[in-house]
């Protein structure tokens, strides 16, 4: 299912006053008062509810009958996507948290990851479920997949990812399948409901996208 940037629900045009105050603007970097000030609703909370709900679903058909579900949460993007998604899940879950970076604050994905903490447990004969923000070029999963096969025999590893972006992929991960998928998106750069430009926006309870002019690295 793709999400064409078409929809009259994405139109609307996002104050930056909603986020932040006049004077919370002024002080802020330039490129943050510049994304800021150029979003556009792209999903709202209600599309977004009903989205991970039947996601959730989808989960608890797949792991119908499983002892325990271990879910990788990859911080810092997952965080509202897990939280709303384990509360619709029938299977026993055990969650564990992972944190991985991309270089760099740009609209861009960089490409190269940056582990911060990839502390696990032994993840041996278990269920395991890989919770993604976004999947864009895939690089990030493709190294996190490699990893988890090289350190642990687990019973079966599945990708849920919240957004995909498809034409964004990379030859180098084209070989990474996404299991679970709520939203495919165009090669857009979004915030909100976890994602943030440089720290910022992550509280948003709705996805945004940013409209204005290619942003420079340097901020
Ligand atoms: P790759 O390219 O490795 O990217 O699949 C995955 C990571 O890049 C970040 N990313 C984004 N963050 N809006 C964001 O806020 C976006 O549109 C976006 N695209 C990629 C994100 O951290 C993700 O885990
Ligand atoms: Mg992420």
């Amino acid at each position: 299912m793709m999400i064409p940037l078409t929809d009259s629900q994405h139109n609307t045009t996002i104050s930056p006053l909603t986020i932040f105050s006049a004077e919370q603007l002024a002080h802020l970097s330039p490129a943050v008062a510049q994304v800021a000030t150029h979003l556009n609703l792209y999903l709202n909370e209600s599309t977004i509810a009903n989205r991970v709900q039947a996601l959730a679903q989808q989960l608890n058909e797949t792991y119908e009958g499983v002892d325990e579900l271990t879910i990788i949460c990859v911080l810092k993007g997952s965080f509202m996507f897990l939280s709303d998604l384990v509360k619709h899940l029938k299977v026993p879950v055990k969650v564990e948290f992972i944190r991985l970076a991309s270089y760099g604050n740009n609209t861009q994905s960089s490409g190269k990851v940056k582990t911060v903490d990839l502390t696990l447990p032994s993840l041996e004969g278990k269920h395991v479920l890989i919770l993604e923000d976004i999947i864009d070029t895939g690089l990030t999963l493709s190294f996190l997949v490699s990893y988890l096969k090289d350190l642990h025999q687990t019973a079966s590893l599945k990708l849920a990812v919240f957004l995909d972006k498809p034409t964004a992929r990379k030859p180098e991960a084209q070989h990474i399948t996404v299991d679970f998928v709520a939203f495919s998106i165009e090669n857009t750069f979004v915030v909100g409901y976890g994602l943030d430009f440089s720290g910022h926006f992550r509280q948003l309870p709705y996805v945004a996208t940013y409209t204005g002019p290619p942003l420079s690295d340097t901020h």
